[in-house]
């Protein structure tokens, strides 16, 4: 999976802790949260690009002396042209940005377009590196935000920046939209048997600190890197069965058959010939069945098969203590609207 490109950027030729000022994109969203967590407590100046203001439970996180926060239409040329570091400003950009929705319209608005403006807007600047937060499913891209994210990998390895794609495995929140179900005494819901799939999840807090490593990490530059949490690998028997331990209730599972989406999406692919909003949830449906049949783990060119050895691990934090946490009230989980994925 790892590529090598010729064009590296050793910060460290600036001095030995140079910590560049960082550009962040999607800074609102839950891994840019943590990454711009991650870049503050090291010390980095970081400028955030948002397409409004943060809300007011997370305000406080760009309120800090080193943050600075633009706030315009991100895919406007000229706004952002003026908005750069000036030119003798040294700098990286890390991308955490992603369309909320996954619907075809909006993953090519943002997920490629959004990227791409900038991409562009760094042309004659001194932005000499780019860090992609992707995803491990465009190896196997047959989703539209797949196809619009793949777009974009392939226009930043053609550039001329310094860059790393980071493709991780799954989230703790995609892993965690069962847990009021479960709360209220409802069965835990598996796709057949709950061993279709399964991943190495990653926290929010490693995957942000994986990402601000390679900002000063050579070796990570030019490569493309999938990346998981701490293992084992977990199917999603598993984490039900590790979320009602952590909730202290009996078992419960209910198997729903992958046949159910069959229909949903055939269903919606006959509507869709009608509506385009049946289209939107069509992409949706295909997203929910992707995830339901898919491992997140990296696939063995070999033999085709998901592999959770080739899958690298990274990080301390594991999903049976963030469930711990979340019986225990000692943290949420904001699922977001697209806690599919
Ligand atoms: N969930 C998983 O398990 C998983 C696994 C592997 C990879 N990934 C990938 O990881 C990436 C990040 O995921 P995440 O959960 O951190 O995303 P998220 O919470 O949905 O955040 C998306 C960010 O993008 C911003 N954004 C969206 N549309 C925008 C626009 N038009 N203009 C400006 N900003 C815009 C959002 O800003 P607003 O706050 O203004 O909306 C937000 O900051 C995604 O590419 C996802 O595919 C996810």
């Amino acid at each position: 999976m790892t590529q090598t490109k010729r064009n590296k950027f050793d910060w460290s030729e600036y001095s030995d802790q140079y910590t560049p000022p960082v550009i962040l994109l999607g800074a609102t969203g839950t891994i840019g949260q943590a990454t711009l967590k991650c870049l503050i407590s090291r010390g980095y100046f970081v400028k955030c690009f948002l397409r409004r203001r943060p809300c007011e439970s997370t305000a406080h996180l760009y309120d800090h002396p080193k943050v600075e926060v633009c706030i315009g239409d991100l895919s406007d040329p000229d706004w952002l042209s003026q908005h750069l570091f000036p030119d003798d400003t040294k700098s990286a950009i890390i991308s955490c940005i992603a369309s909320r929705t996954g619907t075809k319209k909006d993953a090519w608005a943002v997920d490629y377009g959004v990227n791409k403006s900038f991409l562009d807007a760094t042309r004659n600047t001194s932005i000499k590196q780019f860090v992609l937060l992707s995803a491990i499913c465009v190896q196997k891209p047959v989703l539209e935000f797949q196809k619009a994210k793949l777009a974009f990998e392939a226009d930043l390895r053609q550039s001329d920046m310094a860059w790393t794609i980071v493709r991780p495995t799954a989230f703790f929140k995609s892993l965690s939209g069962q847990v009021d179900r479960l709360k209220k005494g409802k069965p835990f819901l598996v796709f057949g048997t709950g061993q279709l799939t399964s991943c190495k999840p990653i926290s929010d807090g490693d995957l942000a600190r994986f990402i601000v490593d390679s900002l000063n990490h050579p070796d990570r530059q030019g490569a493309i890197l999938p990346i998981g949490g701490p293992g084992p690998a977990l199917t999603p028997l598993e984490q039900g069965r590790a979320l009602f331990a952590a909730l202290e209730k009996p078992q419960r599972f209910r198997q729903v058959p992958v046949a159910v989406l069959d229909l949903i999406i055939g269903g919606l692919r006959f509507a869709g010939l009608f509506s385009a909003k049946a289209r939107n949830t069509l992409e949706l449906a295909c997203i929910g069945r992707y995830y339901a049949t898919e491992s997140m783990l990296v696939m063995d060119p070999k033999t085709g098969r998901y592999c959770s050895d080739m899958t690298n691990e990274f990080g301390t934090e594991t999903l049976i203590e963030f469930y711990r946490d979340l019986a225990t009230e000692q943290t949420t989980v904001d699922l977001g609207e697209h806690s599919v994925f």
